[in-house]
């Protein structure tokens, strides 16, 4: 476990692209999603995007953006952190970053979704204390949503009421 120390979290800028897509082969373990982050994501949500670096070198980011039709929720599109600094709670911090933000906007529910074969999101939702939306099907005991990103996809919504106190 890598010590998080000297981490700087700060809100992600359009001239973060690069280093983020630069990345995303690898850290999603080969799978090509960089046309999933657009710049334009990074120019018009950044007060809810957080990038993390230990020095000049990108150790995690989340994207995230506020719902326009539900007042009460935010959305977490993308998250990824360094394999090397993996189950340091460094995802953890960044998900608290947004839940921040939600809250700042008074948003208390946050959602996201991954795909079936994703387990290691499925099971860090689940870690996260995110529900999974009953949908009309499963796949190896998790409920399946069809048609969440295009018509005939199947996803894992994730669902999480942040607590308000
Ligand atoms: C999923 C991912 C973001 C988790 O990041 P991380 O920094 O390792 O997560 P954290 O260390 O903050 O862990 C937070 C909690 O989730 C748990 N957790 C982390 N990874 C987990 C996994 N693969 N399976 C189950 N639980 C997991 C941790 O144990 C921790 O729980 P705890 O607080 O009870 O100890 C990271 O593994 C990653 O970038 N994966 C590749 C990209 C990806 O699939 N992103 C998600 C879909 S967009």
């Amino acid at each position: 476990m890598k010590n998080l120390n000297k981490i700087k979290i700060r809100n992600a800028k359009p001239s973060d692209h690069q280093s983020i897509i630069s990345v995303i082969i690898d850290w999603w373990g080969g799978r090509d999603l960089r046309s999933s982050v657009p710049k334009l994501l990074l120019i018009h949500f950044s007060p809810t995007c957080f990038v993390a670096f230990k020095n000049s070198e990108l150790c995690g980011f989340l994207i995230g953006f506020f719902s326009q039709k539900y007042s009460k929720e935010g959305y977490i599109h993308f998250v990824g952190i360094h394999p090397e600094f993996r189950k340091s709670g460094l995802a953890k911090i960044l998900y608290q970053k947004f839940y921040d933000v939600c809250l700042q906007d008074s948003r208390n529910i946050v959602r996201s979704c991954t795909a079936p074969i994703n387990k290691l999101s499925i099971g860090f939702h689940t870690k996260m204390g995110f529900s999974i939306e009953p949908g009309p099907s499963e796949i190896e005991g998790v409920p399946i949503t069809t048609g969440y990103l295009s018509d005939k996809d199947q996803m894992v919504l994730f669902k999480k009421i942040l607590n308000t106190r």
